[in-house]
C-alpha cells in the first residue's frame, strides 16, 4: 500500500464511527440520511482493511448508552444492521472474512439475535479478516458480564481468586482470542472513547480525525494508518519491543 511500511501495519484497528447526524445535519437531512451514508463507509472501510493486509477489524455501530436515543433513531439503527447483514453477509463470506459481534446479546431485539448467530456462524472458518461488529456494547457492561462469569467460576469452585490472571479476565470478555487493538481511530473530531474497550485499549494508539463518519473514505483510513506508522510505541519500556533502547 503506497506510503505505508508493511512492518507497521497494525494487526487490530478499532473505529469509532462518529458523526452520522452532523454529516445530515451539515446537508439539512434527517440524521437517519447520516447513518444511511454511513453503512456505505462501512462496506469501503472492510476493503481498505483487507486491501492493508490488516487482520482484526473492530466497528462501533451501537453503543449499550445508543438506546438513549430517540426511539425512532434507535428502530432505524437496528434497520440498517439487519439491512447490512441480509446484504454484505455473502459478500463477507466470498471474501473469507470472519464475523464476530461483540456486544451484550441478551438486550438486543430477537428477530436480531438469530441473524448475528447466522452471521457468525456461516464465516466460523474463514480465515481471512476478522471483522467484529461491535454492537449494543458498552465496555463497563462487558467488564461487568466479565466479572460476574469469573465470579460464577469462584463460587462453583471452578476458578481459584488467588490465581486469577489478566489473561484470564482477557479469554471472558466478549474480545476473546482477538489481539488488543493496536490503533483506535475515532471520526467526527471528539475526542474520548465513549465507553469502547477500555481493557482492551490499554496500550492502543488514538487517532482523532476531524470528518464525519460518512467522509471517512479509503485516503483518509490511509491517512490514520500513515499516522500510526509515524508513532513510536514502547509498552512502558524504553524502545519498541524487537529494538535496541535508544533506537
Ligand atoms: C455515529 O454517529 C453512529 C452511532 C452512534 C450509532 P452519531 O449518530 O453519533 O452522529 P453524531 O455524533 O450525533 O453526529
Ligand atoms: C459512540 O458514539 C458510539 C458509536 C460510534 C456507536 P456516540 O455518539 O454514542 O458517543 P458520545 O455520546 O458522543 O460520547
Ligand atoms: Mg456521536
Amino acid at each position: 500500500m503506497p506510503g505505508i511500511d508493511p512492518d507497521k501495519v497494525p494487526h487490530h484497528v478499532a473505529i469509532i464511527m462518529d458523526g452520522n447526524g452532523r454529516w445530515a445535519k451539515a446537508r439539512g437531512l434527517p440524521r437517519t440520511a447520516g447513518h444511511h451514508a454511513g453503512v456505505e463507509r462501512v462496506r469501503e472501510a472492510v476493503r481498505t482493511a483487507r486491501e492493508a493486509g490488516i487482520a482484526n477489524l473492530t466497528l462501533f455501530a451501537f453503543s449499550s448508552e445508543n438506546w438513549n436515543r430517540p426511539k425512532e433513531e434507535v428502530q432505524d439503527l437496528m434497520g440498517l444492521l439487519r439491512f447490512f447483514i441480509r446484504r454484505d453477509l455473502a459478500e463477507l463470506h466470498k471474501q473469507n472474512v470472519r464475523v464476530r459481534v461483540i456486544g451484550c446479546r441478551e438486550t438486543i431485539q430477537s428477530d436480531i439475535r438469530p441473524l448475528l448467530i447466522e452471521a457468525e456462524e456461516r464465516t466460523v472458518a474463514n480465515t481471512g479478516l476478522v471483522l467484529a461488529i461491535a454492537f449494543n456494547y458498552g465496555a463497563r457492561d462487558e467488564l461487568t458480564r466479565a466479572m460476574r462469569a469469573i465470579a460464577v467460576g469462584v463460587a462453583e469452585g471452578r476458578i481459584d481468586p488467588a490465581t486469577i490472571t489478566e489473561a484470564d479476565i482477557d479469554c471472558h470478555l466478549d474480545t476473546a482470542a482477538m489481539p488488543d487493538p493496536d490503533l483506535v481511530i475515532r471520526t467526527s473530531g471528539e475526542q474520548r472513547l465513549s465507553n469502547f474497550l477500555l481493557w482492551q485499549s490499554a496500550y492502543s494508539e488514538f487517532v482523532f480525525m476531524p470528518c464525519y463518519w460518512p467522509d471517512f473514505d479509503r485516503a483518509a483510513f490511509h491517512e490514520a494508518l500513515a499516522e500510526y506508522g509515524r508513532r513510536n510505541r514502547r509498552f512502558g519500556a524504553l524502545a519498541a519491543p524487537g529494538l535496541a533502547v535508544g533506537q
